[in-house]
């Protein structure tokens, strides 16, 4: 969602804070915005859309001071204008925000009878009122913050700068994550390490409920109860906050071209003898049944490992998005382990889904790609999936080993459960092994990638069949296509296609049908000529042996090398990325940072 970033330095902070802001940017690029105290007085520059905008307005009008705040915003309440931009001010206090605060109404007609109006459409803008007004009423900044915190419903992180006040920022965490960075006489605040990485590799992170009083001298902590609180500090691997593109385009082609590597990492830290290898509390005899949540892509990662519990590990598993999940308070049955997805492990409707879970499940387990996220510092254990960094909004790597380390887990439950003998789940693992060179065998692929979606790009809407497991990489697979392309993607369950969908078949609509040569390739083909037969256009994506049964009649293949049963969806998530991505390249979409989306959903 939003990222935030606050420097109390000694020298000029604007340059700092927009050089911290660029790599907030995946966060969200509706407006971006900075405020610095100089002389004792508050003064901001905001533009609206991307940081470039900003950059440009601070080159004809430059910002001084040596304390400053800055954020880049993911809209939520109001347009993106400039006046809805943050940071907002109000009298003394002005503030950035991330997250929702929930009854910025009531605040506003708390607020209207002492004249103070709002001139904004944000929620924020109440929060820099409502401070302003216990300053006035004669409270000191740390009080007012205080007095202000104690008044918000919602989940923020927030960070205060007040004029009169060079040598002071208050930063408060409650539901959306901060971090605190630690210089030699200067100190800072930003959303994640990432943001910090350029000044500091000294961290403290900020617990739920927290206040932290940030001056050059350091921060002074309390906690919820207002006690002061001790934050350990951390050194953060600068390496894992390193962003750059390594001569790609774009952060999308560079990070669908490392999955080899990091999969094989993935394999070697959780299969490194071809048996797979977990954490001793990991134990599946305690299980019979596994619940899974997550959202988006994470969600068709839990998707595609239901098919594996149920049918590799024979354990019953529900699986459900987390938006839905937390507010249906399904009753969770005992012997359950709870699986928690999130790439960026912020993910708020995920983090509220793991709370519901948290004492009712007898084991909550954490799938994430940052460590020190929420939702793995409140699982019972977290499993890191070692994508490493991933900053294209859309995401790729961190798919690929969510599978890889789930097909795993799967495998190390049968091997619990008495389901598969040694032998099998060696051969498994073997599949598993293979694929980091099948994946650069498909990557290869690219030219033909790049040609059929050219016939794509064209079409208002595309249809995604997949059958079986493959179901579920259909419909990751349009998922990327929407969210990079802007392209309507739907994806059918290739057999429920006859029951409505096939309506809409017509030769305009482009239908991708993505079928590895597997025990259900039949039955797809049967679907894929009843698309064929009312003169729809089907590209099918499919092996050697798919290929050479199922050509005719189609107006093209794909033809990727043949991977095993639990390899498949793992390979076959490359040519969907790679058929968004030159799709939205044809149609000159933003790839790295798709309009209305952020990588980190830290709102409901
Ligand atoms: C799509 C995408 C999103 C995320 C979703 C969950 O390409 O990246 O659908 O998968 O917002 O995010 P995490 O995994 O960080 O919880």
């Amino acid at each position: 969602m939003c990222g935030i970033i606050g420097v109390l330095g000694n020298h000029e902070v604007a340059p700092l804070l927009v050089e911290s802001l660029k790599r907030l940017e995946y966060r969200g690029y509706d407006s971006a915005g900075i405020a610095t105290v100089n002389g004792g007085k508050l003064d901001r520059r905001r533009a609206v859309g991307k940081l470039v905008h900003l950059s440009d307005l601070l080159v004809h009008h430059p910002l001084a001071g040596h304390a400053g705040i800055g954020h880049t915003r993911w809209a939520t309440h109001g347009a993106a204008t400039e006046n809805n931009a943050h940071p907002h001010a109000s009298g003394p206090v002005t503030v950035v925000h991330n997250g929702i605060i929930e009854n910025f109404r009531a605040l506003r007609e708390k607020l209207a009878p002492h004249g103070l109006l709002p001139s904004t459409d944000t929620d924020t803008e109440t929060v820099a009122m409502l401070c302003a007004h216990y300053m006035a009423g004669g409270m000191d900044p740390r009080a007012a913050v205080q007095a202000t915190v104690a008044d918000l419903d919602g989940a923020f992180a927030l960070l205060f700068l007040f004029s009169g006040e060079d040598d002071l920022m208050i930063a408060a965490r409650k539901g959306s994550p901060l971090a605190i960075g630690h210089g030699d006489g200067e100190m800072f605040v930003g959303s994640d390490a990432i943001a910090l990485a350029p000044m500091t590799d000294q961290i403290t992170y900020l617990e739920e409920g927290d206040i932290a009083f940030v001056t050059r001298a350091g921060a002074e902590i309390i906690d919820a109860c207002g006690a002061p609180a001790r934050r350990a500090k951390q050194r953060i691997e600068t390496q894992s906050t390193v962003i750059d593109k390594a001569g790609h385009k774009h952060f999308m082609t560079k990070e669908i071209h490392e999955q080899p590597v990091v999969m094989a990492e993935a394999l070697a830290r959780y299969a490194p003898n071809g048996m797979p290898v977990f954490p001793d509390a990991l134990d599946f005899t305690r299980f019979d049944r596994v619940v899974m949540v997550a959202c988006g892509t994470g969600f068709y990662s839990c998707l595609t490992a239901k098919y594996w519990f149920e049918q590799i590990a024979r354990i019953p598993c529900e699986v459900d998005v987390a938006s839905e999940f937390r507010y249906r308070e399904p009753p969770i049955a005992p012997r359950t382990l709870a699986i928690f997805v999130s790439q960026s492990g912020e993910t708020a409707d995920t983090l509220a889904a793991l709370r519901y879970a948290t004492g009712r499940a007898d084991m909550v387990l954490s799938l994430v790609n940052v460590g020190t996220s929420s939702i793995a510092r409140e699982s019972d254990l977290a499993l890191a999936i070692l994508a490493g960094i991933e900053v294209s909004v859309a995401s790729t790597k961190a798919y690929t080993n969510q599978l890889t380390v789930l097909a795993l887990l799967a495998l190390h439950a049968a091997r619990a459960k008495g389901s598969l003998d040694n032998g099998a789940l060696r051969a498994h693992i073997e599949d598993l092994r293979a694929v980091p060179d099948l994946m650069r065998q498909t990557l290869a692929l690219d030219s033909q990638i790049a040609a059929m979606a050219g016939t794509l790009a064209p079409a208002p809407s595309v249809l995604f069949l997949g059958r079986g497991v493959m179901f579920a990489t259909a419909l990751e697979a349009a998922l990327k296509m929407k969210e990079l392309s802007y392209i309507h993607a739907e994806a059918y369950a290739s057999g429920e296609l006859k029951h409505g969908p096939i309506a809409l078949i017509d030769p305009s609509l482009p239908v991708v049908v993505i079928a590895p040569h597997d025990r259900l390739f039949d039955k797809t083909v049967s679907n894929m000529q009843e698309v064929m037969a009312r003169h729809g256009r089907v590209h099918l994506i499919t092996d050697a042996a798919g290929a050479k049964s199922a050509r005719a009649g189609t107006a093209g293949v794909l033809e990727l090398p043949a991977a095993g049963d639990l390899a498949a969806p793992i390979l076959y998530a490359l040519p969907a990325q790679l058929l968004a991505y030159h799709t939205a390249m044809a149609k000159g979409t933003d790839i790295d940072q798709p309009r209305n989306l952020a990588k980190s959903v830290t709102v409901e």
